[in-house]
C-alpha cells in the first residue's frame, strides 16, 4: 500500500463534498457518522443557510442525523475556500441533459474549477455525478494538474458512481460502491478513502469502467421498463391481467427479474442516464439501439395512461374535456417530495391539454409544490365526491388506497397498487 493509501486508511482525514443534495448530502452526513471530518460545500446560500439551521431537505438524511453530524464532523458552508482543508474532494453536483439531450456538463465543469481552485498535494479527487464514459479523464485530471501537480505523484484522481436510492431503506454507507480510479496509483488511494465511508467497496481497473458501470445500471432499468410497459399494452389489448402474469413469472427461482409497468419513467436517473451512453456512443458511430427503443416507448406511456383515461371516460359518456380528474401522486416514485422529470406531470398536463380541470392529491410533495405546477392542491380529507375518476400515478404509502376508492366513482392504477395490498372493488381499473 501507497502511504498516501494508507494515510486514507488509517489516519481521520477530512473529506470535502461539493454540492450538497440528494447525493451529497447522504454522503458528508455517513462520512461524519464514521468518524470522518467533513466540509460540506454548496453554490447555494440559502441550501447551506438550510443545513446549518439543521433542515434536511432530503428524505434520506433526518433532520436528526443532521444534526447528529453537524454536531460531530461536519461543517457546512458557501465559502470554497474552505475546501483547501481537505484530503479529498467528493463532487456530486448535478448533470442533467441539455435542450438537445445532450449531455450538460456546466455543473460539473464549475464544480471542477473549484476543485482547481483549491487543490493541494496529496489531494484525492472523486467525481460521483453521474456522467458519460471518459468525463473523469476529459475534466478531472487537466483541471487538478494545471497548476503543476502530478497526477499520482502530488494528485489522485477517481470516479465512483453514486447509487442512493431516495426513500429506500438501504442507506449511502450500505450500499456496495464501485470505484475506478484513473490509474493504478490512484485506485488504490480511492479504495482506501472509500473504504473507510462504505461497507463495500467494489474496486474496477478504470474510472470509464466505473462510469458505465452506473449507466449501464441504468440502461438496464430503462430497457426492461419498457419491455413491461410494452407487455401491459399488450395484455390489456388481449384482456390479460399484466400484474397477474409479472406475480406468476417472478415465481420463477432463476433467470427472471419482476419489473412493473406504470404512467412512465421519471426522475432524474432512468429517464437521463441512457442517455448520456446513447450521446457518447453516437460520438463512437456505435448504435444504441436499446436505448432508443426503450426511450421510445417509456415516453409513449404518459399519453398511452391518458387514452386509458379517455376510453374509461367515454364508458360512462364523458369527454376528456371538463371532466375532473384528480392526479394522485406527482413525485416520480414513492415516498419522496421529488417530481423532477415525473411521469404523472406529463400525464397530468396532456390531460388539462385535452381540457380537464386537474387537481392533485399529494401527500409527499405537498400543496405549494402541487401549485406551482399550476394545479389544485387536494387534502386527504376533502370531499373527493365530486371528481369523475382519479388516477393513482405514484403509491407513497401515506395514501389511504382503500378511502381513496370509496370516495370516487372510478381509480385507474397506473402501479398496481391496490392490487398489491388486496384491496378490490369494481370501481378499480388496473393499468
Ligand atoms: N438523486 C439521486 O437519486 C441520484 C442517484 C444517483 C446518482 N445521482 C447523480 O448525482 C449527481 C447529483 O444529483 P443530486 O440528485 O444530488 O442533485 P441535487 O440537485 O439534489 O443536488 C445538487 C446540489 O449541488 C449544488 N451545486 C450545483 N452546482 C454546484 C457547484 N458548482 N458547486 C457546489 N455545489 C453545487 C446545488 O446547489 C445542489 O444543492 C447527479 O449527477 C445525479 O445524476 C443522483
Amino acid at each position: 500500500m501507497s502511504e498516501r493509501a494508507r494515510y486514507f486508511a488509517e489516519e481521520t482525514w477530512t473529506g470535502g463534498v461539493i454540492g450538497l443534495g440528494y447525493v451529497g448530502l447522504p454522503l458528508a452526513v455517513t462520512m461524519a457518522h464514521r468518524g470522518l471530518e467533513v466540509i460540506g460545500f454548496d453554490v447555494s446560500p440559502s441550501r447551506v443557510e438550510q443545513l446549518n439551521a439543521g433542515i434536511s431537505p432530503v428524505e434520506d438524511v433526518t433532520d436528526a442525523e443532521l444534526a447528529a453530524a453537524l454536531g460531530s464532523g461536519l461543517s457546512i458552508t458557501a465559502d470554497p475556500q474552505r475546501l483547501t482543508a481537505a484530503d479529498a474532494l467528493f463532487v456530486c453536483v448535478p448533470s442533467p441533459l441539455g435542450r438537445h439531450r445532450e449531455p450538460d456538463l456546466s455543473y460539473i465543469e464549475a464544480a471542477v474549477a473549484t476543485v482547481a481552485a483549491v487543490v493541494r498535494p496529496g489531494m484525492l479527487v472523486s467525481l460521483e455525478s453521474t456522467t458519460y464514459p471518459g468525463t473523469t479523464e476529459d475534466l478531472v485530471i487537466p483541471a487538478v494538474t494545471n497548476g503543476g501537480l502530478v497526477l499520482d505523484e502530488d494528485v489522485f484522481v477517481a470516479f465512483s458512481p453514486e447509487r442512493v436510492n431516495p426513500g429506500a431503506e438501504v442507506k449511502t454507507g450500505q450500499i456496495p460502491k464501485v470505484v475506478g480510479g484513473v490509474s493504478p496509483a490512484s485506485a488504490a488511494v480511492a479504495r482506501a478513502a472509500y473504504a473507510r465511508i462504505v461497507d463495500t467497496v467494489h474496486p474496477v481497473t478504470s474510472a470509464r469502467v466505473a462510469e458505465m458501470s452506473k449507466l449501464l445500471e441504468n440502461t438496464y432499468r430503462a430497457v426492461n421498463i419498457a419491455l413491461i410497459n410494452e407487455m401491459a399494452q399488450l395484455a390489456h389489448q388481449l384482456d390479460i391481467d399484466i400484474w397477474e402474469v409479472v406475480e406468476a413469472a417472478a415465481t420463477k427461482p432463476f433467470g427472471f427479474q419482476a419489473f412493473y409497468p406504470g404512467p412512465g419513467v421519471g426522475g432524474h436517473c432512468i429517464p437521463l442516464d441512457p442517455q448520456f451512453l446513447a450521446w457518447r456512443a453516437r460520438e463512437a458511430n456505435v448504435a444504441t439501439r436499446f436505448i432508443d427503443l426503450a426511450e421510445q416507448v417509456n415516453k409513449e406511456m404518459p399519453a398511452y395512461t391518458v387514452r386509458r383515461i379517455a376510453d374509461l371516460l367515454n364508458e360512462r359518456r364523458s369527454p376528456v374535456a371538463g371532466s375532473r380528474i384528480l392526479g394522485v401522486g406527482i413525485a416520480y416514485k414513492p415516498n419522496i417530495a421529488d417530481d423532477r422529470e415525473s411521469a404523472s406531470l406529463d400525464v397530468l398536463r396532456l390531460l388539462a391539454r385535452r381540457g380537464a380541470e386537474i387537481a392533485v392529491l399529494d401527500p409527499v410533495v405537498g400543496a405549494d409544490r402541487i401549485a406551482s405546477h399550476g394545479f389544485t392542491p387536494v387534502e386527504a380529507g376533502d370531499d373527493l365526491t365530486e371528481f369523475d375518476i382519479a388516477v393513482l400515478l405514484t403509491d407513497h404509502d401515506a395514501l389511504d388506497l382503500e378511502a381513496l376508492a370509496k370516495s370516487v366513482p372510478l381509480v385507474l392504477d397506473t402501479r398496481g397498487a391496490y392490487r398489491r395490498h388486496g384491496i378490490t372493488g369494481d370501481a378499480i381499473v388496473a393499468l
